[in-house]
């Protein structure tokens, strides 16, 4: 019987399905949901040392949908992080823990371009008992205009800088949570490792504007009449997530072995998983499944790869993780590798092509009157 328990950073989770932060972990009633339906590991809600400065909107959300069936395959979100103090924060990382002491609670954290407060909500999390660090260096609306989020996020240098300031005082394992928004998420990903982050998480949200309503004419969300730029998930974006994780668990693989990756993006299924796996990723992440399916949607997941693990006889994570990365190449080694098939079927062809009576073979017959057939 195949398990999916893993040990990642020296994490132990009974499970690789990880709540992403966003809505699905909120607060402490949702995470104890979460631990309660059998998560491997709850990533909060992005937290920061002053919420008032942060203030949301609605609608902050717009949802693309299939026109046959009519189900949510795109999702776009002008949320911020999270608008709740840091103080109650605080107090839930502590209820959260007490409740759930092997549950692994991961603190999704962001802060402004400045040492101390990175250093100070480092250190105030740690005393709660979390068990881990995801810094949210990624998110793409609204944080950037104070140099937050993606706006670091984007910035190989100040990348480099600011996760050297978490590692400098960080007890617990730290993942970078990787922008999208690049266009060489490689970049990005190298200064966050060389800084000493033990893992990277790939990927945030997409820029996007998801359309725009033919009766209004104002584009969605429509916020008194107008809008922003925000951040697209869902099944449509799994192909882009599933390309950059398979970059990242290159680096990973070639420049900085040993190092962890946490896929996300489109999510849905235990063959989703399964995938992100095979491309390299050590757990992966679900946010918005989890707003369209809810959390007991982790049971199938898990059924589902489980059964993919039965089928090829693999009895853990780590018989399979990073299967499929050797198959990528470049696209001339493909015309390379196809001109080689091509002529040695045609080799194979022409031994077969009878010239003479007396070649005739018993053996090969069929395939020498076929031969004979095609020319
Ligand atoms: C409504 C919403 C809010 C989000 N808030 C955060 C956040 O606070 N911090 C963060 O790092 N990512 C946030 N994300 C991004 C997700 O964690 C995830 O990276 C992205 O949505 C892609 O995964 P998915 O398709 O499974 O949702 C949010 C996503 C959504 C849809």
């Amino acid at each position: 019987m195949p398990t999916l328990e893993t040990t990642v950073d020296g994490l132990k989770v009974p499970n690789p399905f990880v709540i992403g932060s966003g809505p699905p972990g909120t607060n402490a009633n949702v995470i104890g949901k979460a631990f309660d339906e059998g998560w491997g590991a709850v990533i909060c809600k992005t937290v920061s040392l002053d919420a008032e400065k942060v203030v949301n909107v609605q609608p902050r959300y717009a949802r693309l949908r299939s026109r046959e069936s009519g189900e949510i395959y795109g999702w776009e979100n002008i949320e911020l992080i999270s608008d709740r103090s840091f103080e109650t924060w605080i107090d839930e990382f502590k209820q959260i823990k007490d409740r759930n002491p092997d549950g692994v609670l991961i603190a999704s954290i962001m802060e402004e371009y400045n040492q101390d407060a990175w250093h100070e909500i480092v250190g105030r999390c740690e005393e709660t008992g979390v068990d881990a660090f995801e810094l949210n260096m990624s998110c793409p609306h609204g944080l950037p205009e104070r140099r937050m989020g993606a706006a670091m996020g984007e910035n190989p240098d100040i990348l480099e800088e600011v996760c050297g300031w978490v590692m400098q005082v960080a007890k617990r394992p730290v993942w970078a949570k990787m922008t999208p928004n690049v266009t060489h998420i490689e970049d990005p990903t190298r200064a966050s490792l060389r800084a000493g982050c033990q893992g990277i998480a790939a990927i945030n949200t997409i820029r996007s504007v998801l359309g725009v309503d033919l009766e209004t004419l104002r584009p969605e969300p429509t916020v008194e009449g107008y809008t922003t730029p925000g951040g697209y998930s869902c099944q449509a974006v799994l192909p882009i997530a599933l390309r950059m994780c398979m970059e990242v668990a290159t680096v990973i693989r070639d420049e900085f072995p040993g190092r962890t990756l946490s896929g996300i993006g489109g999510i849905e299924t235990g063959r989703d998983a399964a995938q992100f796996i095979l491309l390299g990723c050590d757990t992966v992440q679900v946010c918005t499944g989890v707003m369209k399916m809810g959390y007991r949607c982790v049971q199938s997941m898990k059924e589902e790869l489980l059964a993919f693990m039965e089928h090829h006889k693999f009895e853990t994570l780590a018989d399979f993780r990073g299967h499929s990365l050797p198959y990528f190449t470049t696209h001339a080694d493909l015309v390379k590798r196809q001109a080689e098939a091509r002529a040695a079927k045609k080799a194979e062809h022409d031994k077969k092509m009878i010239k003479a009576d007396a070649e005739w073979d018993g053996d090969d017959f069929v395939d020498q009157t076929d031969a004979l057939a095609r020319g």
